[in-house]
């Protein structure tokens, strides 16, 4: 670098792999006081106030360097810092959970009288807080398949405030082009935001394509432990202050230490989502192989509707494939009970294999289940999230459950032993 006085630096930006492991590489410098190399964690809700006007210059200023939790903390910026520079976002902030930020930002920018246009397949709890706005704050929603734009311009009216995205999808797995859907929403004056839980910051960048806010469950890939709750939202300062202020009042901020384990958790995040996507790949085309297999959907395989926007929109196919059987939930109940070590668990994205399946816990509610229904998710579909385990033994575990449904034998119980 040239350090003559005055001279432009001409260092390129630091690669995302980089800022995810660095503590120091994303934040203003200010702990660097402290001289460790990992980031501090301080267990602490409250500060010393100095003098008076010091702690009334962090209550209306900086309350990220301390004044109360609720407000802001030091580990819970570095950690939001870190973020925003993965996201390209001017700022960044971190919640108690993925639904945590939803709702709160959700609440922050909508009025009663606005119109929300949705994705119809979205994460199951944000269509309940969605309908939830609709019942108690006049707001309204139209639920549309987003994966069709022509369906989502012909939704938008006058008073439309907000396109909200999620892709790829939980759990369809459906593609939604980013890109063509922010300019159908810009020519109306709508803000478009992307729940971006199942491709994460190295895989899909929303705010680049054109999204205001990129939303995710960073409980899932970015702290990748199954450790940690989290949720994140990345864009312009504007926008990100009003959701911090909104955080205040509904108050789910997170908790420094499970920042400090998400920090630690995101320092691993490009190594994991390769190994992921490259497993995910290769299932997901052992699984469209299976004769017994009817659907697979998995953003990089070419027979996916939505392959050529995956293509341009994500760096990696990420870690989550969803498929189904021609024989329906009976056949998948074959499946999952032929399964050596690969468990079934309610989340996803982390370091584990695991597999969910949707009908019988997100959709099994009436009101989801008839909403479910509209959109027509194939019957037992299997939700699949591909950890950081051994290839050969997570597709020999696979084929063991393609086979039990091939013979139509329910195979052998599911052992808690793992190890295949
Ligand atoms: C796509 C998506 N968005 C949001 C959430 C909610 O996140 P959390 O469970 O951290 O509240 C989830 C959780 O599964 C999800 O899959």
């Amino acid at each position: 670098m040239d350090t003559t006085p005055g001279a432009v630096s001409i260092e390129p930006p630091l690669a995302p792999e980089t800022l995810a492991v660095h503590p120091w590489a994303s934040a203003e410098g200010r702990s660097r006081a402290h001289r460790t190399l990992n980031a501090p964690l301080f267990l602490t809700t409250q500060w010393e106030g100095g003098d008076l006007p010091e702690l009334a210059d962090h209550f209306a200023r900086d309350p990220d360097r301390g004044f109360y939790t609720r407000f802001g903390h030091p580990t819970v910026r570095l950690a939001e810092e870190r973020i925003a520079a993965l996201e390209g976002a001017a700022d960044a902030l971190l919640f108690s959970s993925g639904m945590g930020a939803i709702s709160t930002s959700l609440l922050a920018v909508l009025r009663a009288g606005d119109h929300v246009v949705a994705h119809q397949a979205i994460f199951a709890q944000t269509i309940q807080f969605l309908e939830h706005l609709s019942a108690s704050a006049g707001v309204r929603v139209d639920f549309v398949d987003a994966a069709d734009p022509r369906q989502v311009a012909a939704a938008m009216r006058p008073d439309t405030r907000l396109l909200y995205l999620e892709t790829p999808s939980n759990p369809a797995i459906d593609i939604l082009d980013i890109q063509a859907l922010a300019a159908i929403a810009r020519a109306h004056g709508a803000r478009v935001f992307v729940d971006t839980t199942f491709a994460g910051p190295l895989i899909q960048r929303p705010l680049s394509l054109g999204a205001d806010l990129s939303l995710q469950s960073a409980s899932k890939s970015l702290a990748g432990h199954a450790d940690v709750l989290a949720g994140a939202v990345a864009g312009a300062v504007d926008l990100v202050a009003d959701i911090r202020k909104m955080r205040v009042l509904t108050g789910p901020s997170l908790d420094p230490h499970a920042s400090w384990l998400l920090l630690r958790g995101m320092q691993t995040l490009s190594l994991r989502v390769r190994t992921q996507s490259e497993t995910a790949a290769a299932v997901a085309r052992r699984l469209e192989a299976s004769p017994a297999v009817s659907h697979v959907r998995y953003p990089f395989l070419p027979s996916h509707p939505g392959h050529e926007v995956a293509r341009r929109q994500m760096a990696l196919g990420g870690g989550m494939v969803s498929f189904a059987f021609a024989g329906g939930l009976e056949a998948t109940r074959r499946f999952v009970s032929a399964l050596r070590w690969i468990p079934l668990a309610s989340s996803l994205g982390s370091v584990y294999t695991t597999l969910e399946v949707p009908e019988e816990l997100d959709f099994a509610t009436e009101e989801i289940g008839d909403r479910a229904a509209s959109f027509a998710l194939p019957p037992g579909l299997v939700r699949l999230s591909i950890g950081v385990e051994s290839q050969a033994d997570i597709e020999r575990d696979i084929q063991r459950g393609l086979d039990a449904v091939a013979e139509g034998t329910g195979g052998a119980p599911h052992p808690p032993t793992s190890g295949a």
